[in-house]
């Protein structure tokens, strides 16, 4: 039997590796603000830059290869003084200075681009709006200041128009990131980070916990929902509205994790529930949020996310019927 050329492996690993983003709905090389293009050009001038050196050091191998039986760099003899000048220029003072100018110039792209405007930004710069996103193993509680409205894994801001958002931790370290809008941000415990979001059109853009903080921190996903200014004012105030009728069987079994607002249930430990069925997905854009899905995932919360902190109650089928049809009003 003929084998594959053993050649041929680190060809399709390559191949595997430069086609794995593509067509992903999570893509730093699709921006959609100014901070995300800003990151994609330097990521762009950062590859064309160390292709060019990466094909200089291989012309250079290239010619040794060459010149294998001749001993020492051409011009240059052997033991000769300028022979220790050729090594501390390629290996010592041209990294130092390539890498020193990248660490410069990355830094002065991302504090002139994708921070918060300051106080002296022209106004139209200025964020109009802000929001508080915390992390949780494994989910995004989000409040929106000023208003009653809290909301779980699904953000949504007006469009074209700059939105601080202040973030922080519940428990361990999670990473903040919506890669086709702006860099990640690190919610560290007891302290308040801040990054500016800002999406130049109407869209759903994805994010992602980018630290690594637990067993489901892979499926620690979120959406950012940019709408137009109109109907995001018009979700905010259905978001700000409490549930208008509770459920015994919800405060029983729920109540001690779980908040509906306008109901007696009002504990934060997990998502706020008060306007569940108006979200696409369901634990952090695990599984998509339809009745037959709820009700999986209220009969046994650990089979699609295995670690997360919901328990199995043991509820009885009736019970859960009972549920679902009582959450799938929340809207
Ligand atoms: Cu949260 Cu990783």
């Amino acid at each position: 039997m003929r084998r594959a050329p053993l050649s041929a492996v680190p060809v399709v690993l390559l191949a595997v590796l430069v086609t794995a983003g593509c067509g992903s709905p999570q893509n730093t090389l699709s921006p959609h603000s100014k901070a995300a293009r800003s990151i994609a050009s330097l990521w762009w001038n950062m590859l064309i830059g160390s292709a060019l050196a990466f094909g200089i050091v291989v012309l250079i191998l290239a010619g040794a290869w060459v010149r294998r039986n001749r001993p020492g760099f051409p011009g240059v003899r052997d033991g000769d003084r300028a022979a220790l000048g050729v090594v501390l220029t390629f290996g010592l003072a041209i990294p130092i200075v390539v890498l020193s100018t990248l660490f410069l110039v990355s830094n002065i792209f991302l504090i002139r681009d994708t921070s918060l405007p300051t106080a002296s930004a022209a106004p139209g710069d200025r964020p109009k709006l802000t929001i508080r996103v915390i992390g949780h193993q494994f989910w995004w509680e989000v409040r929106y200041p000023g208003t009653p409205a809290v909301t779980a894994n699904e953000i949504h801001i007006p469009a074209r128009t700059p939105v601080q958002v202040l973030v922080y931790t519940d428990d361990v370290i999670h990473s903040f990131w919506v890669p086709e809008l702006n860099r990640k941000i690190d919610m560290i415990p007891d302290q308040t980070n801040s990054v500016l979001l800002y999406a130049d059109k109407v869209g759903r853009y994805r994010g992602q916990c980018a630290e690594f903080c637990g067993l489901q921190h892979a499926h620690m996903g979120f959406y950012v929902f940019a709408d137009p200014p109109a109907r995001f004012r018009a979700w905010l105030a259905r978001e700000s509205q409490p549930a208008t009728q509770a459920t015994q069987v919800f405060q029983v079994r729920c109540s001690s994790c779980h908040a509906i607002r306008g109901t007696p249930a009002t504990s934060n430990v997990g998502p706020d529930l008060t306007h569940l069925a108006s979200r696409t997905s369901l634990a952090g854009l695990t599984i998509p949020n339809t009745p037959e899905r709820l009700r999986e995932w209220i009969r046994d919360p650990q089979q699609f996310k295995p670690g997360n902190q919901m328990p199995a109650l043991g509820l009885t089928s009736a019970e859960i019927a009972q549920l679902v049809a009582y959450l799938e009003k929340l809207r």
